[in-house]
C-alpha cells in the first residue's frame, strides 16, 4: 500500500501520519523529516538543503530524490510506505512513478489536507516538535500533558527553526506555486482524495482513514480561502 498526505505547511500531515502508521501498519516516511536528520548530522547533503529550508524555499529534487531512494531501500519499506510532504514536485512525482513501477507497486492513494491559510499559519507559529520522536504539540491547540515536554519520551519540545510566520507565508507561497501542481498529475492517474483538515485531531483522522481506505465521509468544500 503506497499512500501519501499531501497538503500545506501546518494541514496535519505529520499529525495524521502518527495515527495511520498504526492503523495501516505501514512506516511514515517524511522527506522534511530524513532532510531534518542531514541537517543536525552536519552532512554535505544537509550543508546543501539547510540553506534552502531555512528560507521556506524547496530543496533542489535531486538532494530530495537521493534521499528519499535510499529510505524505500530498507526493509520495513517492503510492504508500503505512507508518504509526507514528497512528492511535492511535478518532477519528483514522475521520479516516484518509475521508482514505484520498480517495486511491482503503484500510488493507491493522494489524500489532500485543505486548511484555511490563516489556520496554518497559527498552526506552524505554535508547533512545538520533540527533537526525538518528531511528534508535534501546539500549546493551545494540542497541548503537552507535561509543559514543554514530550508525552512518549519526555524531551524537552523545541521550535522547528523554519517555524517564524513570515517563514511560514513563504512555505505556504512555496506549496501554492510548486506543489499543487503535482495534484493534477495524480487525478489524471484517478487517486485523489481531498478531505477537510478544520475541527479536532479526531475528527480529521477519521475523514483521512475513511479517504485510505476509499470511503468518502464528506468531500472537502476546495473554494474559497483553503490553500
Ligand atoms: P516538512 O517538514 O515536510 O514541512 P511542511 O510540509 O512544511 O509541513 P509541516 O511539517 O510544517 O506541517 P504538517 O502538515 O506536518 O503539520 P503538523 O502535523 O506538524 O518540510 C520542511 C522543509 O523541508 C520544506 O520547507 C522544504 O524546504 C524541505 N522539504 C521537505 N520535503 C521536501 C520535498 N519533497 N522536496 C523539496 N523540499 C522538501 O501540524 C502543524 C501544527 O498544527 C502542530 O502544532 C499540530 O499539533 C497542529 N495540528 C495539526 N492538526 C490539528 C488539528 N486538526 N487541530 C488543531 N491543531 C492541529
Ligand atoms: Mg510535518
Amino acid at each position: 500500500m503506497v499512500l501519501t498526505l499531501f497538503g500545506p505547511p501546518g494541514s496535519g500531515k505529520g499529525t495524521q501520519a502518527e495515527f495511520l502508521v498504526q492503523h495501516f501498519g505501514i512506516p511514515q516516511v517524511s522527506t522534511g523529516d530524513l532532510l531534518r536528520r542531514e541537517v543536525e548530522a552536519d552532512t554535505e547533503l544537509g550543508r546543501q538543503a539547510r540553506i534552502y529550508m531555512e528560507r521556506g524555499d524547496l530543496v533542489p529534487d535531486q538532494i530530495t530524490l537521493e534521499l528519499f531512494r535510499r529510505r524505500l531501500q530498507e526493509p520495513d519499506s517492503a510492504p508500503g510506505v505512507l508518504l509526507d510532504g514528497f512528492p511535492r514536485t511535478v518532477g519528483q512525482a514522475q521520479a516516484l512513478d518509475h521508482l514505484l513501477a520498480e517495486m511491482g507497486k503503484r500510488m493507491d492513494r493522494v489524500i489532500r489536507i485543505l486548511v484555511p491559510e490563516e489556520v496554518l499559519v497559527e498552526r506552524i507559529s505554535g508547533r512545538l516538535t520533540c527533537p526525538v520522536c518528531g511528534r508535534t504539540y501546539h500549546p493551545r491547540l494540542k497541548p503537552p500533558r507535561l509543559e514543554g515536554r514530550c508525552d512518549y519520551d519526555g524531551a524537552a519540545l523545541l521550535q522547528r527553526e523554519d517555524d517564524s510566520p513570515t517563514t511560514a507565508h513563504r512555505r505556504i507561497k512555496v506549496y501554492q506555486q510548486r506543489t499543487l501542481p503535482v495534484l493534477e498529475h495524480y487525478r489524471s492517474q484517478g487517486v485523489v482524495s481531498e478531505v477537510d483538515g478544520t475541527g479536532t485531531v479526531e475528527q480529521v483522522r477519521e475523514r483521512v482513514i475513511a479517504a485510505a481506505e476509499g470511503r468518502e465521509l464528506d468531500a472537502a468544500d476546495a473554494s474559497g480561502s483553503q490553500a
